[in-house]
């Protein structure tokens, strides 16, 4: 768990919102309504998209870029949209407004069932490393060795040959994994271009020490790897990338 200062209240208008630096390196939507102050992911989950700069009646967030909403007290989508908001547990302390982040990993898509023991045997196999912006997390035809989980920041994909590459289409939230072909025996190579679109920072883990914890935990390697086929269905149906 970590705690980090994001704004005062008297930084955030009554039933209004303004976008903070969470100790500098995250940027957060904080949100009044009444007594209560909430907590979401600054960009849209739709396009790169400033959320501030959109609508909000006390309840509900409207993007203004293509009107997708969401209730702010949970970040459920409401009408057209069709991802919901990453949403940060509040503590107000006095005047200051706190969010507390649980650590990446328990939150991740991938991981979430799987048993204490073998999440910490993963967490220890994870290096922690930060890129700039622009900085390239691998090419094209690399060898794909290990996968990485999203912390902060955020990764573009580019997907096609040589020079006609073109985006893949999806932003990652925190706590998603990519380069994901690490855990599987047919995909020795990346079949997409990751580079960070601002300054990110991100869990790599090997591949193969990962499938060997997860071998030795069978339920929780089967939890995972029904996750990991949802996930391939995901982006590798429509516009093929990750
Ligand atoms: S960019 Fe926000 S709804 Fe499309």
């Amino acid at each position: 768990m970590t705690r980090k200062f994001v704004c005062n209240r008297a930084d955030v208008p009554a039933n209004g919102m303004r976008e903070c630096d969470a100790d500098g390196d995250l940027k957060v939507l904080v949100a009044n309504a009444g007594n209560e102050y909430f907590a979401c992911q600054a960009v849209c989950p739709h396009q790169d998209v400033a959320l501030c700069e959109g609508l909000y009646d006390g309840a509900v967030l409207t993007c203004h870029q293509h009107l997708w909403q969401w209730d702010i007290r949970t970040g459920a989508p409401i009408g057209l949209a069709e991802a919901p908001l990453e949403c940060y547990k509040v503590e107000v302390d006095n005047d200051s407004i706190f969010i507390v982040s649980p650590g990446t990993l328990d939150v991740g898509e991938l991981f979430t069932g799987v048993a204490e023991k073998t999440l910490a045997e993963i967490n220890a196999l994870a290096k922690r490393e930060e890129f700039p912006q622009g900085g390239t997390l691998y090419n094209i035809s690399d060898p794909a060795d290990d996968f990485f989980v999203l912390e902060s920041g955020r990764v573009e994909f580019l997907i096609g040959r040589d020079d006609r590459t073109s985006p893949a289409g999806f932003m990652l939230r925190k706590g998603e994994v990519f380069g994901w072909a690490a855990l599987l025996d047919s995909q020795p190579l990346r079949i997409a271009k990751a580079t960070c679109l601002e300054r990110s920072t991100l869990l790599r883990i090997n591949g193969k020490q990962a499938l060997k914890v997860l071998e030795a935990d069978p339920a929780s390697g089967y939890i995972v790897m029904r996750r990991l086929s949802s996930l391939i269905a995901r982006y590798l149906a429509p516009s093929g990338a990750k």
